[in-house]
């Protein structure tokens, strides 16, 4: 198994995820569950893969008042997630609630704690769309802010792009998690992603996980396309 290799389970029916994961398992690390199948099909299908024994990374980028995130929170710890995330621009009361709901809810159920991360600035922002909600530093200034402040909240790590690793690491250090999806191999159709790395290239500059959706999930053959991202994965030590 490769365990930095998570799979973005972005399709509309459970049918579609549960063959996808089936055929998945035993080559990648976990599987990410989005707002699209949650918002479709809800958490029983998360508790379902969960009883799976499969790791699932639950992407639903929680961004309220601190009570209602912890509230939200101690529900995705009750169903047994691996990882889970939020907002950092919710802010460090936001992030330091979600993490203690973390804590909590899993001393209570006697579980591990999930993984809480944050999203800092989405890739799909540029430096126009920030300036249109107020931010008027560069996007890589915002992104190095908001990461300093999840951990300094104590979140356990990030999502980033590929372009982003190196500037987290060397603000955050080693021992923080880098999700990065935008993963494409050479052969691999872009779509709307523009700034990827290929997965190899990703872990080499200090991502801790890797978040593929298309280049696996869309395959004619997803089996075997894990199985080559997994082996581009071999070998290249990865952080933390
Ligand atoms: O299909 P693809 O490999 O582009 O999928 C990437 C996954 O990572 C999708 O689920 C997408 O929503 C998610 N993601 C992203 N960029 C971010 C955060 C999440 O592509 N900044």
């Amino acid at each position: 198994m490769t365990e930095p290799l998570l799979v973005a389970l972005d399709v509309d029916t459970v049918d579609e995820a549960l063959a996808l994961a089936n055929a998945l398992r035993g080559i990648v690390g976990g599987y990410k569950i989005g707002s699209r199948l949650f918002t479709g099909r809800g958490p029983a299908f998360v508790e379902q893969m969960v009883g799976n024994g499969d790791r699932v990374f639950l992407d639903l980028k929680f961004h309220d008042i601190p009570n209602t995130v912890a509230g939200a929170i101690a529900a995705a710890t009750r169903l047994g997630v691996w990882m889970v995330n939020v907002h950092a621009s919710g802010g460090d009361a936001m992030m330091r609630a979600a993490k203690a709901a973390a804590v909590d809810e899993a001393a209570k159920a006697g579980t591990p704690v999930p993984l809480v991360i944050a999203v800092t600035v989405l890739t799909s922002f540029d430096q126009h769309q920030l300036a249109g909600v107020g931010i008027t530093a560069p996007v890589a200034d915002q992104v190095r802010r908001l990461a300093a402040l999840a951990q300094a909240a104590g979140l356990d790590g990030v999502v980033a792009s590929p372009l982003e690793i190196g500037l987290i690491r060397d603000a955050c250090g080693t021992d923080f998690a880098i999700v990065t999806p935008g993963i494409r191999g050479a052969g691999d159709a872009k779509g709307d992603q523009s700034r990827t790395l290929s997965a190899g290239e990703a872990l080499a500059a200090g991502a801790s996980h890797l978040v593929v959706g298309r280049p696996i999930i869309a395959a004619a053959d997803p089996r075997a396309a894990a199985e080559r991202i997994a082996a581009a994965c071999a070998g290249i030590a990865v952080r933390p």
